[in-house]
C-alpha cells in the first residue's frame, strides 16, 4: 500500500522511468553483445567451410588430371588435398556437429574415407597405358560429387544460420526502440502534465494573490509533490487573507478610536452643561407646572443616556495600559460571569466547560472585558432563553488555546456576518446598543496576538472562536 502510494510521487517516478530505460538498455546491450559473438563466430565458420569447398574441389581438379594424363604427381596432390580437408573436419568437428549434427558430420568422415579408398583402389590398378574398371572410377567420381554436394550444403547452411540470425535481431531492435520511446514519452508525460503545466498554474496563482485578491488553487486530487506544495500555497493564502482581514479591522480601529476621542470629549461639555442647567431648573420648579417639570425630567433621563454613550466612547477610545501577565483561565472566565451575574435571565443556562489548569499570558482586565462582551451578546440573542456554553480546549499538537462562546439564539445572518466586528455596528434598536461590543473585543484579541472568528452553528445559534498563543510573547 505504501509502495502503491509512494510510486504516486513524481520524483519516484522519474526515478523508476530512468531505471527502467537503463535497465532495458542494459539487457539490449547484453543481447547484442551475445548476438554479434555468435554471427562473428559464425562468420569466421563460414570462411573455413568456403575453404573446405575450395579444398574438396582442388582433390576433384587432381583427379580429373590424373585420369587425364595418368600423372603419379596429381595422385599425390590429390591426396594431399584430401589430407588438408579430413584434417579441417578433425579440427571443426564440435562445430560442424552443431550446425549439421553428429549424423551430417558422421556421413561427410565417412564420404571422405570412401574417396580415399575408392581413389586408392583405382591408383592401385593403374599402370601406364591401362584403364582402370569403369565401374570403380564411376563409384569414384560419384563419392566425389556427393563429397562437394556435402560440403557446399555445410558452407549453406552456416549462411542461412547468419541471415537467420540478423532476421531475429530486427524484431528485438524494434521492441526495443518501442520500448524506449514509451519510457521517453511516460517521461516526458510526467515532466509537462504532472510538473510543468501545474507549476504554470501556482505562478498565475502567485500572481493573483500578489494582486491582493486572496485566492486558493481548487484543491488538487493528487498526492504527489504537487499537491503538497498546492496544500502549502493554500494555507500561506488563508493565512495571508486572515492577517491582511486584521490589518484592515486594526486601520479601522485605529482611525476610529482617534476620531471618536475628539468628538466625545467635544460632546461631554454640553452635555454636563445641559445636565447641569435641567437639574437648576428642577431645583427651582415651584415656579414651573407640573408639565414642564416632566419635560425637564426626560431631558435630565435623556441627556443622562447620552453621556453613557459618551462615557463608552471614551473607554473604546481610550489607551489602558495593556500588561500581559500569566494567569489561570477558569478565574477570568468566573469573574466576567461575576460581573454580570445580575443581567443573566433565569431562562439563560450559563455552561462553563473549561478545564482548570490552563494558564496563558493575558491582561486580565482586557480580557474580562472581551469575555463580557461575547457573554452579553449570546445572552442578548436568546430572548426565550437557552444555553450559552464557554470551553477551552488545547488545540492539537499546537501551542494555541481555543477558547469557545456559544449560544442557542437566532444565529447572525450571512449578509451581516462580515460586518460584525466593525465599531459602531449594531442590529440592536436605539439605544439598545452601540455596537462598539464585538469591536472591543476584537482589539483585545488581536492585542494578545490572537485570532477571534464568528460562525453560525449548524443546529442554529452563533459561535464566537477565539484563538490565543499558549505562552503569549509580550506585546
Ligand atoms: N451571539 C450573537 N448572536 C447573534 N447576533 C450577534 C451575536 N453577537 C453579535 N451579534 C450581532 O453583531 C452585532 C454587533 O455586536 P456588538 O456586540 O458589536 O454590538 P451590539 O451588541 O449591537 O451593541 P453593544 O455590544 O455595544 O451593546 C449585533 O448587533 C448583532 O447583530
Ligand atoms: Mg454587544
Amino acid at each position: 500500500m505504501s509502495i502503491l502510494r509512494s510510486m504516486t510521487k513524481i520524483r519516484v517516478r522519474l526515478l523508476f522511468g530512468f531505471l527502467a530505460a537503463f535497465l532495458g538498455m542494459a539487457l539490449f546491450g547484453a543481447l547484442s553483445y551475445s548476438q554479434f559473438t555468435s554471427m562473428e563466430r559464425k562468420l569466421i565458420f563460414l570462411s573455413q567451410a568456403d575453404s573446405m569447398v575450395n579444398t574438396v574441389l582442388e582433390v576433384r581438379r587432381y583427379e580429373k588430371n590424373y585420369f587425364l594424363y595418368q600423372h603419379e604427381e596429381d595422385f599425390r596432390q590429390a591426396l594431399a588435398y584430401l589430407d588438408q580437408f579430413q584434417t579441417m573436419l578433425q579440427a571443426e568437428q564440435k562445430h560442424l556437429a552443431g550446425s549439421m549434427g553428429q549424423a551430417g558430420l558422421r556421413n561427410l568422415l565417412g564420404l571422405a574415407a570412401a574417396y580415399r579408398a575408392e581413389f586408392a583402389k583405382v591408383h592401385a590398378v593403374q599402370a601406364p597405358g591401362v584403364l582402370p574398371p569403369g565401374d570403380s572410377v564411376a563409384r569414384l567420381r560419384q563419392t566425389g560429387k556427393e563429397l562437394i554436394e556435402a560440403s557446399e550444403k555445410l558452407a549453406n547452411n552456416e549462411r542461412s544460420g547468419i541471415h537467420l540470425l540478423l532476421r531475429s535481431y530486427r524484431p528485438i531492435l524494434v521492441v526495443f526502440l518501442l520500448t524506449l520511446a514509451g519510457i521517453g514519452g511516460l517521461l516526458i508525460y510526467s515532466l509537462i502534465v504532472k510538473l510543468v503545466k501545474p507549476l504554470a498554474v501556482i505562478e498565475d496563482a502567485t500572481k493573483v494573490v500578489a494582486d491582493g485578491d486572496f485566492q486558493t488553487i481548487p484543491r488538487t486530487d493528487t498526492s504527489d509533490e504537487i499537491g503538497t506544495l498546492v496544500q502549502a500555497f493554500n494555507r500561506m493564502v488563508v493565512h495571508l487573507r486572515r492577517n491582511n482581514e486584521q490589518m484592515v479591522q486594526t486601520e479601522k480601529l485605529t482611525a476610529l478610536g482617534t476620531l471618536t476621542s475628539g468628538v466625545a470629549h467635544e460632546l461631554n461639555n454640553p452635555l454636563n452643561n445641559i445636565s447641569t442647567s435641567c437639574q437648576i431648573l428642577l431645583e427651582e420648579m415651584d415656579r414651573v407646572s407640573e408639565y414642564h417639570r416632566d419635560l425637564l425630567k426626560t431631558i435630565e433621563a435623556q441627556v443622562s443616556k447620552a453621556r453613557d454613550i459618551v462615557g463608552s466612547l471614551l473607554e473604546f477610545a481610550r489607551q489602558r495600559e495593556f500588561k500581559l501577565k500569566e494567569e489561570e483561565l477558569l478565574p477570568v472566565v468566573e469573574e466576567s460571569l461575576k460581573l454580570i451575574r445580575g443581567e443573566i435571565p433565569a431562562k439563560v443556562e450559563v455552561r462553563v466547560m473549561v478545564p482548570p489548569g490552563i494558564r496563558l499570558m493575558i491582561d486580565k482586565a482586557h480580557m474580562v472585558q472581551a469575555l463580557l462582551n461575547l457573554v452579553m451578546n449570546g445572552i442578548q440573542a436568546m430572548p426565550a432563553g437557552g444555553v450559552l456554553t464557554i470551553s477551552a480546549r488545547q488545540l492539537h499538537q499546537s501551542n494555541l488555546l481555543e477558547l469557545v462562546v456559544e449560544d442557542q439564539g437566532g444565529g447572525i445572518s450571512p449578509e451581516i456576518l462580515p460586518r460584525i466586528f466593525d465599531p459602531f455596528f449594531t442590529t440592536k434598536d436605539v439605544g439598545q446598543g452601540t455596537g462598539l461590543g464585538l469591536s472591543i473585543t476584537y482589539g483585545v484579541v488581536e492585542r494578545h496576538r490572537g485570532h477571534i472568528q464568528a460562525q453560525n452553528r449548524p443546529h442554529g445559534g452563533a459561535r464566537f472562536v477565539v484563538t490565543l498563543p499558549l505562552s503569549a510573547e509580550r506585546s
